[in-house]
């Protein structure tokens, strides 16, 4: 009986479940190499520094990073004069003395310049897409910067019979692989200062690091701690067991 009670709710789920799932397509991210993974995994400083090289000349044109300061360049390996003379690059608005709009110079405590005034300014823009703060966008996407990889990398004509939109971009990875986002990168787009050639992949793979970087500056500090809490818990272990045995050594069994 309760095996047949379970056939039945078996075949039941199935038959709702089979039908969603032919229509989900599962989207394969393939894993790339980063410097920041696993344990004792730290950002490569170099390729954080080409990755905002590559936000700031692209990516900064549509895209808003609104909860990083230009401070937190300092943990990419830039220094406060490097800091400041970027920060000194933008024009901020501000109200003036006498109350009417004026301009003043970036400081390394402002806020990443972003790109339009307001949403409604950014989808006129854009085709009526608005483009997403990516502040946190590591964090937003399943695979986080595989994600933002295979997305910047995956770009292509759409295969025969796939019906496109208008004002439309193919997309190998992007979810109905139609993004309102024209393809950013092409070989060459940027002239890295430290001389790395610009690559599609080398830009996608650098800018992925530095936008991980902005989602989790404190990562770093988060997986030392991790590594000492670990070591200290092993530590007490062996001094607890050490002083178990010496305590109940004197005791017959
Ligand atoms: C010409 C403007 C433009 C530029 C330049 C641009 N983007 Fe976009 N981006 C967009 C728009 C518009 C969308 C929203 C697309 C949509 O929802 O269909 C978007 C969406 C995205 C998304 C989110 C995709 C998702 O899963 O929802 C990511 C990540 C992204 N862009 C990263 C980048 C990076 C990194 C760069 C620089 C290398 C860049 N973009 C350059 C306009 C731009």
């Amino acid at each position: 009986m309760r095996i047949l009670r379970f056939a039945a709710v078996a075949a039941l789920v199935g038959a709702f479940a089979l039908p969603a799932m032919a229509a989900d397509e599962v989207i394969e991210l393939p894993h790339q190499k980063w410097s920041f993974d696993g344990v004792f995994g730290t950002y490569d400083r170099a390729a954080a520094q080409r990755g905002f090289q590559v936000y700031k000349e692209v990516c900064s044109a549509c895209h808003s990073m609104k909860e990083g300061y230009y401070r937190d360049l300092k943990g990419i390996g830039l220094d406060e004069k490097q800091i400041a003379a970027i920060a000194a690059s933008v024009t901020i608005p501000i109200i003036g003395d006498d109350g009417q709009p004026a301009e003043r110079p970036g400081l390394p405590a402002d806020h990443f310049h972003s790109p339009f005034p307001n949403d409604n300014a950014a989808r006129a823009a854009n085709n009526g897409a608005l483009p997403p703060d990516l502040s946190v966008m590591e964090k937003a996407r399943v695979g986080g910067p595989d994600y933002i990889y295979a997305l910047l990398t995956g770009f292509a004509d759409p295969p025969a019979g796939f019906k496109m939109s208008d004002g439309m971009y193919y997309n190998k990875v992007f979810p109905g692989h139609q993004i309102k986002m024209p393809k950013p990168l092409s070989d060459g787009q940027v002239t890295y200062a430290d001389g790395t050639p610009a690559s599609t992949e080398q830009m996608a793979h650098d800018v992925a690091t530095f936008l991980t970087y902005v989602a989790n500056p404190e990562m770093e500090q988060r997986k030392r701690l991790g590594v000492k809490a670990i070591l200290f818990l092993v530590l007490l272990t062996g001094v607890t067991y050490a002083v178990k045995r010496k305590v109940w050594a004197n005791v017959h069994h």
